[in-house]
């Protein structure tokens, strides 16, 4: 019997842990998280809570229980250098090195990545460590500018013009302070267009292209509010959005191809695991937005449930064989059946969140209907048989059709059977949302 590491206890972790269990083969999950998922307490054979930021813990972990393999949920273990230590001890990873996580611990690694090897796709950018030259740079970037602080900051740490602030010496304000706080800021052009992910498994040398998703990171209907970590996803049989042309599907997955190649060659060491381009469709082609080094979360959801639930001996693969290929470096011999699907998953969150949302009161799942929908556990803790929310993104349902339409209703009513102090977007996926991005599009393109 395989026995698999698993680090993580959100959602996405839920959604990793389902899908190896729906492979067609018996395994041993052993979960490594900070909290007690209890979805996944469900599915784990050996359960051990510990700190994310803790790599001794996750070590001594990993060498008592003796994986096969380990998969890595989220980012800041990989910026640790988990996945260097556990091959210390002979343990090998889906997930990038300490170096080649670097993608997404720092974007100027990124954009510097892309244009020491010619990548097409950046914005134009410039990364400061003081004033210097930072007004000349911001004149030439007439529909507005972005600030990024360097290193992990979940998506949350972005300040687009016209959305966080708006005027020039605004902007400037918010710069000074994160030289201040980091000695360094990267400032972006404003891009204009759609922003969808996609992500590709990389063995090293070959890739398998997953479904374009597009995220939802406002708190509230009709994309208004803080963002946040992803309020729901939504993705289309056939593997495309509506607002986008072939054309734009071939860029994104050109791009990721060519950064998996660059990172090789930039650190001498095969990347495995997710290369997660995050993009955005503009009048002018697919540009770079920046790169996450892991599966996305709610992306996860939408692109694990999309694996045909497999028999032993089917020719086409789940998500277990995907994983030992990357580890093999054998992606290439894989054959991927999507099951062809519309998906929207969306989350229900704490009143309040992301900026003071509620915590420790009880939530009620029990009458969606799982026959239906998916329903994945994120931040929430079971106390006595009731379940109780954690403070950030409480639970998840995904739901599968034929139509998108459908695939919508289904998850906005399952959702909305969900009692406590929690709400969601119920905009995801449906009719209104997708025309108007539809047409946005189609009016940039016009341009
Ligand atoms: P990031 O952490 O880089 O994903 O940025 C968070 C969010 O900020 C993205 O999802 C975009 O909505 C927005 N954003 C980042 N960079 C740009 C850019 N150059 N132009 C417009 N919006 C951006
Ligand atoms: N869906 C956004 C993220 O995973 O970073």
């Amino acid at each position: 019997m395989k026995r698999v590491l698993l680090i993580g206890g959100g959602a996405r972790e839920h959604a990793i842990a389902r899908a190896l269990k729906e492979s067609g083969e018996e395994i041993e999950l052993l979960v490594f998280a900070s909290n007690r998922n209890p979805g996944l307490l469900r599915l784990a054979q050996v359960y051990q809570t510990g700190a994310m930021s803790s790599l001794p813990a996750m070590l001594e972990f990993a060498s008592t229980q003796k994986p096969d393999f380990a998969v890595i949920g989220p980012e800041g273990p990989l910026a640790l250098g988990l996945v260097d230590a556990l091959q210390e001890i002979g343990i090998p990873s889906v997930g990038p090195r300490q170096s080649l996580a670097r993608l997404e611990s720092s974007k100027t690694f990124t954009r510097e990545l892309l244009r020491e090897y010619s990548i097409p796709g950046s914005p134009l950018y410039h990364s400061f460590q003081s004033r210097e030259g930072l007004e000349e740079f911001l004149q030439q970037l007439p529909d507005g500018f972005v600030i990024k602080p360097d290193g992990l900051t979940g998506g949350k740490g972005v300040k687009v013009m016209g959305d966080h602030f708006s005027s020039l010496e605004e902007g400037i304000g918010i710069i000074e302070e994160v030289l201040e706080e980091d000695g360094q800021v990267l400032i972006e052009e404003k891009l204009i267009g759609q922003e969808f992910s996609l992500m590709s498994f990389c063995d090293g040398e070959h890739f398998l292209h997953m479904p374009a998703i597009q995220d939802h990171k406002r708190a509230f209907e009709g994309d208004t509010g803080p963002n946040t970590g992803g309020m729901g996803t939504y993705s289309m049989a056939g593997g495309s959005l509506p607002f986008l042309q072939d054309a734009d599907i071939e860029a994104a997955r050109k791009i990721n191809e060519a950064v998996g190649k660059a990172l090789k060659q930039k650190c001498g060491a095969p990347y495995k695991g997710v290369l997660y381009g995050g993009f955005m469709a503009t009048r002018d082609g697919i540009r770079l937005i920046e790169y996450n080094a892991r599966l996305g979360d709610p992306e996860a959801m939408n692109v694990l449930s999309l694996f045909s639930e497999r028999k032993p001996g089917d020719a086409s693969a789940g998500f277990l064989q995907v994983c030992e290929a990357i580890i093999s470096g054998e992606l290439d011999r894989l054959k991927v059946e999507w099951r062809p699907m519309c998906t929207v998953c969306k989350y229900a969150v704490p009143d309040g969140y992301p900026d003071a949302p509620l915590k420790g009161l009880p939530l009620d799942v029990s009458e969606v209907n799982q026959e239906k929908v998916r329903l994945f556990y994120a931040s929430v803790e079971e106390k006595d048989g009731v379940l109780l929310l954690a403070g950030s993104r409480a639970v998840a349902v995904l739901a599968m059709h034929e139509d998108v339409r459908e695939a919508a209703r289904l998850a906005e009513d399952e959702i909305s059977k969900i009692k406590g102090p929690v709400f969601h977007r119920s905009d995801i996926g449906g009719d209104e949302l997708i025309a108007q991005r539809v047409g946005m599009m189609a009016s940039l393109r016009l341009k």
